[in-house]
């Protein structure tokens, strides 16, 4: 698939400017030898996960800025570390991405993601800000301390919005493993189960209802 065409899939809504705009900014953001190298080994393992990383960047990006009014320099960590924030799945069986009930052994692998992606993007950005790492780090976290690797209570605003983006547009996405997307409304149900906050759950819900 080309950059072209997946970035096109990957479109969420809103209108038409702000969608290339945003584009744009991303390319221009990720534009230097190993954040570009980690960006095409994303796409070109799985045309599915760059889509859903730029899905989770653009919600992350206006989350941040509604929510909590990120200055320029915040908003470009958040959404550098909402696109990167499942480069740990880059080179899954592709059984698993299929598979509907996961095995112990399963589980434990997939627990890894976060901190293997989080040391491969250091890796190849050895510069990367520590807020960027952080972010990878801790996206399974849950608020109510139900999320996985530690299985702490997040409340770090940037772990917040890409934990809570990253749930879902993984929601409201076709995948191989079931056979409908959730509806906004049901998804934005299971984020407060969670216990993410009010303000960036209907921020959520209204990008993808626009
Ligand atoms: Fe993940
Ligand atoms: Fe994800």
């Amino acid at each position: 698939m080309s950059m072209a065409r997946s970035l096109a899939v990957a479109k969420t809504g809103g209108d038409e400017d702000s969608w290339e705009q945003f584009l744009f900014w991303m390319m221009e953001s990720i534009r230097c030898p190993g954040r570009w190298a980690l960006m095409r080994r994303i796409r070109d393992w799985d045309a599915q996960l760059f889509q859903h990383s730029l899905r989770v960047a653009a919600y992350s990006r206006i989350v941040g800025r509604e929510v909590f009014g990120f200055d320029q320099d915040r908003e470009q960590q958040l959404v550098l570390g909402a696109f990167f924030h499942d480069t740990g799945k880059v080179g899954w069986p592709n059984r698993l991405k299929a598979v509907a009930v996961l095995s112990e052994q399963d589980l434990r692998f997939i627990r890894c993601h976060p901190d293997t992606g989080a040391d491969l993007v250091q890796e190849f950005w050895p510069d990367a800000p520590a807020t960027v790492l952080e972010i990878i780090r801790n996206h399974h976290e849950r608020p109510d301390g139900s999320g996985y690797p530690n299985g702490t209570t997040v409340q770090e605003p940037m772990a917040l919005i890409v934990g809570a983006a990253d749930m879902f547009a993984a929601m409201t996405e076709p995948r191989d493993y079931r056979r409908f997307a959730f509806m906004s409304d049901k998804a934005a149900e299971e984020l407060r189960t969670y216990g993410y906050p009010e303000e960036i759950v209907t921020s959520l819900v209204r990008q993808q209802n626009e």
